[in-house]
Protein backbone atom coordinates (compact mmCIF):
# COMPACT_ATOMS: atom_id res chain seq x y z
CA UNK A 1 0.00 0.00 0.00
CA UNK A 2 1.26 3.30 -1.12
CA UNK A 3 0.38 6.67 1.02
CA UNK A 4 1.21 9.90 -0.21
CA UNK A 5 1.15 12.51 2.72
CA UNK A 6 1.48 16.10 2.67
CA UNK A 7 1.59 18.73 5.86
CA UNK A 8 1.47 22.34 5.79
CA UNK A 9 0.24 23.08 9.24
CA UNK A 10 2.54 25.53 10.13
CA UNK A 11 5.80 26.60 8.37
CA UNK A 12 6.87 23.59 6.98
CA UNK A 13 5.91 22.57 3.53
CA UNK A 14 6.44 18.37 3.73
CA UNK A 15 5.73 15.28 1.51
CA UNK A 16 6.53 12.06 1.92
CA UNK A 17 5.58 8.83 0.02
CA UNK A 18 5.08 5.52 2.19
CA UNK A 19 5.57 2.20 0.71
CA UNK A 20 3.53 -0.07 3.50
CA UNK A 21 5.59 1.06 6.41
CA UNK A 22 8.80 1.99 4.94
CA UNK A 23 9.23 5.86 3.79
CA UNK A 24 10.97 5.90 0.44
CA UNK A 25 10.92 9.77 0.32
CA UNK A 26 10.33 12.74 3.12
CA UNK A 27 11.02 16.09 1.92
CA UNK A 28 10.34 18.76 4.16
CA UNK A 29 11.25 22.56 3.08
CA UNK A 30 11.18 25.06 6.26
CA UNK A 31 10.45 28.29 5.74
CA UNK A 32 13.24 30.65 6.48
CA UNK A 33 11.74 33.97 6.34
CA UNK A 34 9.99 33.95 9.02
CA UNK A 35 13.44 33.87 11.55
CA UNK A 36 13.82 37.63 11.26
CA UNK A 37 10.15 37.78 12.95
CA UNK A 38 11.24 35.85 15.44
CA UNK A 39 8.27 33.64 14.95
CA UNK A 40 5.64 32.46 12.11
CA UNK A 41 3.70 35.14 10.06
CA UNK A 42 0.80 33.02 9.20
CA UNK A 43 0.08 35.28 5.77
CA UNK A 44 3.62 34.43 4.82
CA UNK A 45 3.71 30.82 5.39
CA UNK A 46 0.14 30.28 3.47
CA UNK A 47 1.34 31.81 0.50
CA UNK A 48 4.96 30.15 0.91
CA UNK A 49 3.07 26.54 0.98
CA UNK A 50 1.32 27.85 -1.64
CA UNK A 51 4.26 28.26 -4.32
CA UNK A 52 6.21 25.51 -3.29
CA UNK A 53 3.84 22.26 -2.55
CA UNK A 54 2.61 21.44 -6.24
CA UNK A 55 6.57 21.20 -7.02
CA UNK A 56 7.44 19.41 -4.02
CA UNK A 57 4.57 16.74 -4.96
CA UNK A 58 6.16 15.88 -8.32
CA UNK A 59 9.82 15.44 -6.57
CA UNK A 60 8.95 13.28 -3.92
CA UNK A 61 7.15 11.43 -6.81
CA UNK A 62 10.23 11.78 -9.05
CA UNK A 63 12.37 10.64 -5.93
CA UNK A 64 10.48 7.80 -4.40
CA UNK A 65 9.90 6.45 -8.63
CA UNK A 66 6.21 6.19 -7.63
CA UNK A 67 3.92 7.41 -10.53
CA UNK A 68 0.42 8.93 -9.06
CA UNK A 69 -1.64 6.19 -10.62
CA UNK A 70 0.39 3.77 -8.08
CA UNK A 71 -0.93 5.27 -5.07
CA UNK A 72 -3.50 3.66 -3.18
CA UNK A 73 -4.51 7.28 -0.36
CA UNK A 74 -3.47 10.59 -0.07
CA UNK A 75 -2.85 11.61 3.21
CA UNK A 76 -2.86 15.39 4.81
CA UNK A 77 -3.20 17.50 8.08
CA UNK A 78 -6.39 18.78 8.68
CA UNK A 79 -5.34 20.28 12.24
CA UNK A 80 -4.66 21.68 14.59
CA UNK A 81 -2.41 24.62 13.06
CA UNK A 82 -3.09 27.71 10.96
CA UNK A 83 -6.25 28.14 9.36
CA UNK A 84 -4.17 29.76 6.05
CA UNK A 85 -1.94 27.18 6.05
CA UNK A 86 -3.65 24.12 6.50
CA UNK A 87 -5.87 25.08 3.67
CA UNK A 88 -3.40 25.23 1.30
CA UNK A 89 -2.85 21.61 1.91
CA UNK A 90 -5.63 20.38 2.80
CA UNK A 91 -7.16 22.25 -0.95
CA UNK A 92 -4.33 20.48 -3.15
CA UNK A 93 -5.18 17.13 -1.67
CA UNK A 94 -8.78 17.57 -2.22
CA UNK A 95 -7.74 18.56 -5.80
CA UNK A 96 -5.40 15.69 -5.95
CA UNK A 97 -7.54 12.89 -4.41
CA UNK A 98 -10.62 13.98 -6.53
CA UNK A 99 -9.12 14.15 -9.85
CA UNK A 100 -7.06 10.79 -9.02
CA UNK A 101 -10.33 8.86 -7.69
CA UNK A 102 -8.13 8.16 -4.65
CA UNK A 103 -9.41 8.32 -0.86
CA UNK A 104 -9.00 11.02 0.78
CA UNK A 105 -6.94 10.52 4.03
CA UNK A 106 -7.55 13.51 6.65
CA UNK A 107 -5.12 13.67 9.03
CA UNK A 108 -4.58 14.91 12.70
CA UNK A 109 -0.94 16.39 13.36
CA UNK A 110 -1.23 15.26 17.09
CA UNK A 111 -2.64 11.71 15.99
CA UNK A 112 0.89 11.91 13.29
CA UNK A 113 3.23 13.28 16.12
CA UNK A 114 2.64 10.02 18.32
CA UNK A 115 2.26 7.85 15.20
CA UNK A 116 5.92 9.17 13.61
CA UNK A 117 7.39 6.38 16.19
CA UNK A 118 6.01 3.62 14.90
CA UNK A 119 8.75 4.84 11.57
CA UNK A 120 11.57 4.50 13.80
CA UNK A 121 10.18 1.26 15.79
CA UNK A 122 7.46 -0.93 13.86
CA UNK A 123 8.00 -3.27 17.17
CA UNK A 124 6.07 -1.15 19.17
CA UNK A 125 2.83 -2.01 20.27
CA UNK A 126 -0.35 -0.53 22.54
CA UNK A 127 -1.36 -0.05 24.91
CA UNK A 128 2.02 3.20 25.97
CA UNK A 129 1.82 6.16 27.65
CA UNK A 130 3.27 9.18 25.40
CA UNK A 131 4.46 12.67 26.42
CA UNK A 132 3.76 14.53 23.25
CA UNK A 133 6.08 18.20 23.51
CA UNK A 134 5.48 20.49 20.52
CA UNK A 135 5.30 23.86 19.90
CA UNK A 136 1.77 24.16 20.31
CA UNK A 137 1.18 20.91 22.87
CA UNK A 138 2.41 19.61 26.37
CA UNK A 139 0.34 16.57 27.02
CA UNK A 140 1.13 13.45 28.79
CA UNK A 141 -1.15 11.11 27.10
CA UNK A 142 -2.84 7.60 27.60
CA UNK A 143 -2.35 5.66 24.49
CA UNK A 144 -4.89 2.49 24.56
CA UNK A 145 -4.78 1.85 20.92
CA UNK A 146 -4.70 4.15 17.95
CA UNK A 147 -7.42 6.23 17.93
CA UNK A 148 -7.99 6.10 21.73
CA UNK A 149 -6.10 8.64 23.85
CA UNK A 150 -6.60 9.80 27.42
CA UNK A 151 -5.04 12.72 28.28
CA UNK A 152 -3.83 12.47 31.73
CA UNK A 153 -2.25 15.90 32.08
CA UNK A 154 -1.31 18.85 30.16
CA UNK A 155 0.06 22.36 30.15
CA UNK A 156 -2.06 25.00 31.63
CA UNK A 157 -0.45 27.92 29.74
CA UNK A 158 2.57 27.68 27.30
CA UNK A 159 3.76 24.35 25.65
CA UNK A 160 7.56 23.01 26.26
CA UNK A 161 8.28 23.88 22.52
CA UNK A 162 6.95 27.86 23.53
CA UNK A 163 8.89 27.71 26.41
CA UNK A 164 12.08 27.25 24.62
CA UNK A 165 11.41 29.84 21.74
CA UNK A 166 10.23 32.34 24.31
CA UNK A 167 13.52 31.99 26.19
CA UNK A 168 15.51 32.14 22.83
CA UNK A 169 13.76 35.48 21.60
CA UNK A 170 14.18 37.19 25.30
CA UNK A 171 18.07 35.95 24.82
CA UNK A 172 18.08 37.33 21.28
CA UNK A 173 19.04 33.69 19.99
CA UNK A 174 16.88 33.36 16.72
CA UNK A 175 14.18 31.28 15.61
CA UNK A 176 13.22 28.45 16.61
CA UNK A 177 14.64 28.71 20.24
CA UNK A 178 14.40 24.99 21.06
CA UNK A 179 17.17 23.40 18.75
CA UNK A 180 19.26 26.72 19.92
CA UNK A 181 18.94 26.67 23.26
CA UNK A 182 19.86 22.71 23.06
CA UNK A 183 22.83 23.07 21.33
CA UNK A 184 24.05 26.36 23.87
CA UNK A 185 23.09 24.48 26.92
CA UNK A 186 25.43 21.42 26.28
CA UNK A 187 28.27 23.37 27.16
CA UNK A 188 26.33 25.43 29.98
CA UNK A 189 26.51 25.25 33.68
CA UNK A 190 22.35 23.98 34.69
CA UNK A 191 23.09 24.63 38.22
CA UNK A 192 23.66 28.49 37.31
CA UNK A 193 20.57 29.65 37.99
CA UNK A 194 17.57 28.63 39.84
CA UNK A 195 14.57 28.46 37.78
CA UNK A 196 11.32 28.13 39.26
CA UNK A 197 9.72 24.39 38.86
CA UNK A 198 5.34 25.14 38.86
CA UNK A 199 4.11 22.54 41.03
CA UNK A 200 0.30 22.21 39.92
CA UNK A 201 -1.63 21.64 43.22
CA UNK A 202 -4.52 20.05 41.68
CA UNK A 203 -3.53 17.72 39.28
CA UNK A 204 0.14 17.01 39.65
CA UNK A 205 0.10 15.63 36.11
CA UNK A 206 -0.42 19.08 34.66
CA UNK A 207 2.20 21.23 33.40
CA UNK A 208 3.08 24.99 33.67
CA UNK A 209 5.55 26.98 32.07
CA UNK A 210 4.80 30.73 31.60
CA UNK A 211 6.13 31.40 35.10
CA UNK A 212 9.55 30.25 34.12
CA UNK A 213 9.80 32.58 30.96
CA UNK A 214 8.58 35.68 33.22
CA UNK A 215 11.39 34.69 35.29
CA UNK A 216 13.96 34.72 32.87
CA UNK A 217 12.70 37.93 31.36
CA UNK A 218 12.93 39.40 34.78
CA UNK A 219 16.78 38.21 35.14
CA UNK A 220 17.46 39.65 32.17
CA UNK A 221 15.90 43.00 32.51
CA UNK A 222 17.59 43.41 36.34
CA UNK A 223 21.38 41.86 34.96
CA UNK A 224 21.44 43.65 31.36
CA UNK A 225 21.42 42.29 28.01
CA UNK A 226 25.26 42.02 27.91
CA UNK A 227 25.48 39.81 31.21
CA UNK A 228 22.88 37.99 29.65
CA UNK A 229 25.38 37.68 26.40
CA UNK A 230 28.20 36.27 28.76
CA UNK A 231 26.30 33.90 30.72
CA UNK A 232 23.86 32.73 27.85
CA UNK A 233 25.35 29.27 27.59
CA UNK A 234 24.78 29.18 31.53
CA UNK A 235 21.56 30.50 31.13
CA UNK A 236 20.18 28.03 28.28
CA UNK A 237 21.09 25.28 30.63
CA UNK A 238 19.42 26.24 33.44
CA UNK A 239 16.48 27.27 32.25
CA UNK A 240 16.25 24.20 29.87
CA UNK A 241 16.36 22.03 33.14
CA UNK A 242 13.76 23.77 34.69
CA UNK A 243 11.75 22.57 32.01
CA UNK A 244 13.16 19.10 32.15
CA UNK A 245 12.59 18.55 35.68
CA UNK A 246 8.64 19.29 35.40
CA UNK A 247 8.75 17.10 31.83
CA UNK A 248 10.96 14.19 33.64
CA UNK A 249 9.61 14.00 36.71
CA UNK A 250 5.40 14.14 35.68
CA UNK A 251 5.95 11.54 33.04
CA UNK A 252 7.94 8.88 35.33
CA UNK A 253 5.64 9.30 38.26
CA UNK A 254 2.44 9.39 35.75
CA UNK A 255 4.14 5.93 34.64
CA UNK A 256 4.59 4.80 37.79
CA UNK A 257 1.21 5.23 38.77
CA UNK A 258 -0.26 3.82 36.07
CA UNK A 259 2.03 0.61 36.07
CA UNK A 260 2.63 1.43 32.30
CA UNK A 261 6.46 -0.23 31.26
CA UNK A 262 6.53 1.56 27.71
CA UNK A 263 6.78 5.74 27.24
CA UNK A 264 6.99 7.10 24.34
CA UNK A 265 8.30 10.89 23.27
CA UNK A 266 6.00 12.65 20.41
CA UNK A 267 6.77 15.84 18.96
CA UNK A 268 9.23 18.50 18.09
CA UNK A 269 10.74 19.00 21.73
CA UNK A 270 11.14 15.17 21.97
CA UNK A 271 14.51 15.83 19.66
CA UNK A 272 15.93 17.97 22.36
CA UNK A 273 19.10 16.06 23.33
CA UNK A 274 18.75 16.25 27.21
CA UNK A 275 15.06 15.15 27.20
CA UNK A 276 16.43 12.38 25.68
CA UNK A 277 18.91 11.71 27.65
CA UNK A 278 17.43 11.53 30.82
CA UNK A 279 14.26 10.11 30.51
CA UNK A 280 16.29 7.33 28.94
CA UNK A 281 18.17 7.45 32.07
CA UNK A 282 15.46 7.47 34.83
CA UNK A 283 13.20 4.96 32.57
CA UNK A 284 16.11 2.27 32.90
CA UNK A 285 16.18 2.71 36.42
CA UNK A 286 12.50 2.21 36.48
CA UNK A 287 12.28 -0.78 33.70
CA UNK A 288 10.53 1.78 31.42
CA UNK A 289 11.22 0.95 27.84
CA UNK A 290 11.63 4.07 26.04
CA UNK A 291 10.90 5.17 22.39
CA UNK A 292 11.38 8.48 20.52
CA UNK A 293 11.42 9.08 16.52
CA UNK A 294 14.55 10.11 15.04
CA UNK A 295 14.91 13.39 14.97
CA UNK A 296 14.00 13.98 11.24
CA UNK A 297 10.47 12.67 12.33
CA UNK A 298 10.33 14.74 15.71
CA UNK A 299 9.56 17.85 14.28
CA UNK A 300 7.07 18.34 11.41
CA UNK A 301 6.82 15.73 8.47
CA UNK A 302 4.91 14.30 6.44
CA UNK A 303 6.24 10.84 7.05
CA UNK A 304 4.27 10.38 9.65
CA UNK A 305 1.00 11.84 8.51
CA UNK A 306 1.27 9.15 5.54
CA UNK A 307 2.18 6.26 8.48
CA UNK A 308 -0.91 7.53 9.88
CA UNK A 309 -2.90 8.11 6.87
CA UNK A 310 -2.02 3.97 5.97
CA UNK A 311 -3.75 3.25 9.63
CA UNK A 312 -6.65 5.26 8.68
CA UNK A 313 -6.66 3.14 5.08
CA UNK A 314 -6.76 0.02 6.80
CA UNK A 315 -9.80 1.35 8.66
CA UNK A 316 -11.39 2.49 5.60
CA UNK A 317 -11.89 5.47 7.22
CA UNK A 318 -11.65 7.51 4.54
CA UNK A 319 -13.03 11.44 4.38
CA UNK A 320 -15.34 12.91 2.41
CA UNK A 321 -14.21 16.01 0.23
CA UNK A 322 -16.18 18.35 2.21
CA UNK A 323 -13.96 18.14 5.41
CA UNK A 324 -12.42 21.28 6.57
CA UNK A 325 -9.54 22.22 8.33
CA UNK A 326 -9.38 22.51 11.51
CA UNK A 327 -7.52 25.07 13.40
CA UNK A 328 -8.04 23.89 17.20
CA UNK A 329 -8.37 20.39 16.70
CA UNK A 330 -7.60 18.10 19.71
CA UNK A 331 -6.94 14.19 20.33
CA UNK A 332 -10.45 14.61 21.96
CA UNK A 333 -12.86 16.46 19.64
CA UNK A 334 -11.34 14.63 16.67
CA UNK A 335 -15.12 12.99 15.43
O1 LIG B 1 6.33 19.43 16.55
P1 LIG B 1 6.86 20.70 16.03
O2 LIG B 1 7.82 20.66 14.86
O3 LIG B 1 5.70 21.67 15.60
C1 LIG B 1 4.49 21.72 16.28
O4 LIG B 1 3.61 20.89 15.99
O5 LIG B 1 4.40 22.62 17.16
O6 LIG B 1 7.54 21.43 17.27
C2 LIG B 1 8.16 22.66 17.12
C3 LIG B 1 8.73 23.05 18.47
C4 LIG B 1 9.33 24.44 18.48
O7 LIG B 1 8.83 25.13 19.61
C5 LIG B 1 10.82 24.18 18.59
O8 LIG B 1 11.52 25.20 19.26
C6 LIG B 1 10.83 22.88 19.37
O9 LIG B 1 9.76 22.13 18.85
N1 LIG B 1 12.09 22.11 19.20
C7 LIG B 1 12.95 21.87 20.21
C8 LIG B 1 14.05 21.19 19.66
N2 LIG B 1 13.82 21.04 18.31
C9 LIG B 1 12.61 21.62 18.06
N3 LIG B 1 12.87 22.15 21.54
C10 LIG B 1 13.89 21.78 22.31
N4 LIG B 1 14.99 21.16 21.84
C11 LIG B 1 15.12 20.83 20.54
N5 LIG B 1 16.21 20.22 20.10
ZN1 LIG C 1 3.97 19.44 14.92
Amino acid sequence: MKILGIETSCDETSVAVLDDKTVLVNLVSSQLMHQQYGGVVPELASREHMRILDSLVTEALDKSQVELTDIDGIAVTRGPGLMGALLVGLSFAKGLAFATEKPLLGVNHVEGHIMANFLDHPELDYPFLCLLVSGGHTQIIFVKDFHDYTILGRSIDDAAGEAFDKAARILNLGYPGGPIVDRLARIGKPEFYHFPRANIKDNPTNFSFSGLKTALLYLVRQKGSEWAEKHKNDLCASYQEAIMDVLVTNTIETAIQRECRKLVLAGGVAANSRLRSRISEISMQYGISVYFPSLEYCTDNAAMISRTGRELYIRQLFSSSSISAVPNLTLENDF
